[in-house]
């Protein structure tokens, strides 16, 4: 019984465990209100919030939110000093709420580039928030996935050249050991706002048997109730992972027999 879901007309059991999300189109909407680019960020971290609380609420465990890629550094300087500088904001801001709504904050992505003092809040919030049982909220920064799956491939290198691993044990497992997003649960469901039909280095091994979802919507606007309209879709969804129809069908019915 989730009384959030009953609230929102949601099948608990028909949930993603796990929602990955490319939040696009935050300057599109701050040039349309004849705003500054860093407006449309700035409302994009208050959906942020919103969406995040709502996930924890209908006990989704995981989101990972795509907050800044690879390519991102390559943006204008005042566009990129706003937008860590709103990632210093919120994680000063949240770090209170987050810990005590019992999230699990973790960051992934290539974090050498990021300044020392977001480092420092970073690892704070990550230490504070480790033995938290509720969502996982992980946040891409300075992320792309091709650089994601390199580093793996570096880390099992070095296992089995210090004779930790044989070169036959390699399998799934033991790679996705290696991602950043070790430990998470696969990937169900990516949305990505703004009518950009791309996967943008997002996540690119996780997304292997994930449910995709483009809208045309704007970050910013992106909320409750939008987030909830996609999650019914999800919930319509007729997940196979290879199977046919018919073994899904005899497969539900025998575990509702058990
Ligand atoms: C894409 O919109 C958005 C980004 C590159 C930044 C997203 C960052 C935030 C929402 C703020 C920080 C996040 C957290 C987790 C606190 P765009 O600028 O590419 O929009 P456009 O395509 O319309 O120009």
């Amino acid at each position: 019984m989730n009384s959030y879901c009953d609230k929102w007309n949601l099948n608990p059991l028909k949930l993603p465990r796990h929602v990955g999300i490319v939040m696009d189109g935050n300057g599109r909407w701050a040039t349309k209100r004849m705003l500054p680019r860093i407006s449309g960020h700035h409302k994009g971290v208050e959906r942020v919030q919103e969406i995040t609380e709502l996930c924890g609420n209908l006990g989704i465990e995981a989101l990972t939110l795509f907050a800044f890629s690879d390519e991102n550094w390559r943006r204008p300087e005042d566009e990129v000093g706003g937008i860590m500088g709103l990632l210093r904001w919120y994680i000063r801001k949240e770090h209170k709420r987050i810990v005590e709504k019992n999230v699990q904050f973790r960051v992934i992505g290539d974090r050498a580039k990021l300044s020392p003092d977001i480092i420092g809040l970073i690892e704070n919030l990550e230490k504070n928030t480790e033995k938290n049982t509720g969502l996982h909220l992980c946040v891409a920064l300075s992320y792309g996935a091709q650089r994601e799956i390199l580093r793996a491939v570096h880390k099992v290198i070095n296992k089995v050249q210090n004779s930790e691993l044989n070169i036959d044990e390699i399998d799934e497992k033991i790679f996705e050991d290696s991602l950043d997003t070790q430990g998470l649960p696969p990937l169900d469901m990516f949305i990505r706002t703004s009518g950009e039909l791309r996967v943008s280095n997002f996540l690119l091994w996780q997304l292997a048997y994930a449910e995709l979802f483009f809208d045309n919507i704007l970050w910013p606007d992106f909320d409750s109730l939008k987030m909830v309209e996609l999650l019914q879709m999800y919930s319509l969804r007729e997940r196979r992972f290879g199977r046919t129809s018919e073994q899904l069908a005899e497969k539900t019915l025998n575990m509702a027999l058990r």
